[in-house]
């Protein structure tokens, strides 16, 4: 076995919680699509039932080539991209520590928070007091599609899904979960378009973007791409799961010019560098 650090142990200890990789029997949320028969029983039995918090979850064998790529939907788990996204969190973060590029990190899009927890974790393992780590979300899930706007976000079905509004309190609950809840954490809640325009930060060294649709991403671009510093990192979660996504990505980096290489992560996570 190779030597590891007390840090590399406390980094995979987290990384493991975070997405619960391990943990046998975990639940799965189960997805109903919006407009099925079952859809249908689901949302009468939410009604009946007149609690928002039910939800549905199969009973499984935890499965860990799925955990590992983020490809289930974990009942509990503070993070739903999986073991490889974020060990690419972590060299990030790592590499731009060792090269010394300034600035603070942020994710647009966080969910239950687990991602920004983790980058949470990483600065508490080196020891940094001087970056910020940066939550930005509606709390309240996605928005409506605006195809006036975005055409590519028409007809998208994210908004309905209840299980992707977490409200920013439960977030601040996971982090003080880990003991990582401090001033070196800073919420955005509200649109990323009423949001991120104004936000107070300097310079960034890694954006990670996971709001899914055309929109969501752009609106991060637009508004945080040119505070990423040179050798700073963009990280896109939904590349691969979101035709949408993908197109905001490659829209913004033709208007911009951007010719850095984009890298695979996994099945739907890439990044680039800024040079
Ligand atoms: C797929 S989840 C993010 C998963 C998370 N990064 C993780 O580690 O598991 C997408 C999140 O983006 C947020 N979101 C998407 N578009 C948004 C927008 N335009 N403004 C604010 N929040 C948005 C949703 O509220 C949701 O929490």
């Amino acid at each position: 076995m190779t030597e590891q650090t007390a840090s590399d142990l406390y980094l995979d200890l987290m990384a493991a919680v975070l997405t619960r990789y391990g943990f046998e029997g975990s639940n799965n949320t189960v997805n109903v699509s919006t407009g099925s028969y079952a859809g249908y029983l689901w949302d009468m039995l939410r009604d009946e039932l007149g609690d928002g918090s039910v939800r549905l979850t199969r009973t499984g064998k935890f499965n860990a080539a799925k955990r590992a790529e983020g490809k289930d939907w974990p009942a509990d788990a503070e993070t739903m991209v999986g073991l490889r996204r974020l060990t690419n969190i972590r060299t990030c973060v790592e590499t731009a520590l060792a090269d010394g590029v300034p600035g603070d990190l942020i994710e647009t899009g966080a969910w239950r928070g687990g991602s920004t927890i983790y980058m949470r974790a990483i600065l508490a393992a080196h020891q940094v007091t001087d970056r910020v780590v940066w939550v930005a979300d509606s709390f309240q899930g996605l928005p409506k599609p605006d195809a006036r706007r975005y055409p590519e976000d028409a007809g998208d079905q994210h908004y309905t899904r209840d299980e992707l509004a977490v409200s920013q309190e439960q977030v601040r609950e996971n982090f003080k979960r880990y003991n990582l809840l401090d001033e070196q954490v800073r919420f955005l809640p509200g649109w990323f378009e009423d949001t991120l325009p104004g936000a107070p930060i300097e310079s960034l060294a890694l954006l990670r973007l996971d709001g899914d649709m055309y929109g969501s991403t752009m609106v991060a671009l637009d508004n945080l791409y040119d505070k990423v510093g040179s050798g700073g990192f963009v990280v896109v979660d939904d590349f691969g799961a979101v035709g949408a996504c993908a197109r905001a990505i490659e829209d913004f980096r033709s208007k911009r010019g951007i010719t850095e290489p984009i890298e695979k992560i996994d099945w739907t996570g890439v990044f680039w560098r800024k040079s």
